[in-house]
């Protein structure tokens, strides 16, 4: 486990992206995991001005959306395709067929979430799956309460999850009542794992996922176990951290140590 502080959320954003061109470096045809929501903007932004300015070149790489509503057509404005579309591949060369989002048209949904799983593992799997984390500690729509091991499926929104989209949507009965999300255990096979946070409103859930107990009760507390996983933290997402100070103690030396991790 790697946890990476930095004094912004424009930073980590950067150091993200750069983690990302480096492995694009070593693996043209990399496959990333993406997330939708506020917290990879920054990154998204990040990667199409390194694609416009320094040539980076999506034109091999794959993606895998983590989730999408069900019912919502990949025009329609809130729809994950669309903001994705809109903030990452429209900017850079990626090909579009190479570009998966999970279908929330399909007309057999559970057919769609086997047949997700089944294109992940034919293309080799996740190299690097990019995360963010919701204030009640979720992953993807993984709520609390999901199971640890889930893979992708058809997923009921919380009430709560539902009012808090509803200002996103003309009228409440406009948001979607169900999503399609890839699983705790589908996010957990991914070779490498980079978790995004920022903001003092983050600040108790990353505390308690990165030191607190393993339980279904916060979602991404299951990262634990991950091999590989880094946590990309801005000084107030950091703050309720037990252990910040070692975090940037190791942080500092680890160049020294090849592959030294907390
Ligand atoms: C998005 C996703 C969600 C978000 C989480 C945080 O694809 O799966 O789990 O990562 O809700 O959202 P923001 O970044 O808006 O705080």
């Amino acid at each position: 486990m790697e946890v990476i502080v930095r004094k912004t959320y424009e930073d980590i954003s950067r150091e993200g992206a750069k983690i990302i061109r480096k492995k694009m470096a070593k693996k043209p045809d990399l496959i990333l995991g993406l997330a939708t929501g506020s917290t990879p903007l920054g990154l998204y932004k990040e990667l199409v001005r390194m694609h416009k300015e320094e040539e980076l070149d999506f034109s091999q790489v794959k993606s895998f959306n983590l989730d999408e509503y069900v019912g919502l057509v990949p025009d329609h404005p809130q729809s994950y395709r669309y903001f994705m579309n809109e903030n990452l591949f429209d900017h850079i060369n990626i090909k579009k067929e190479n570009t998966r989002v999970p279908d929330g048209m399909a007309n057999d949904l559970e057919a769609e979430c086997l047949q997700y799983e089944e294109e992940i593992r034919k293309a080799g799997g996740i190299d690097i799956q990019v995360l963010g984390i919701g204030s009640d500690g979720h992953i993807a729509f993984n709520e609390p309460g999901s199971s640890l091991g889930s893979r992708t499926r058809i997923k009921t929104l919380t009430k709560q999850t539902i009012e808090d989209n509803s200002r996103f949507f003309e009228k409440e009965k406009d948001v979607p009542r169900f999503a399609l999300t890839m699983g705790i255990g589908s996010i957990m096979d991914s070779r490498s794992i980079f978790l995004f946070a920022d903001g003092e409103r983050k600040g108790d859930v990353i505390a308690v996922a990165i030191e607190g107990p393993i339980t279904a009760d916060i979602t991404a507390s299951i990262l634990q176990m991950h091999p590989r996983v880094t946590y990309l933290l801005d000084e107030a997402a950091a703050s309720k951290l037990k252990r910040r100070d070692y975090y940037r103690w190791v942080d500092e030396n680890k160049a020294k140590v090849k592959g030294a991790t907390t």
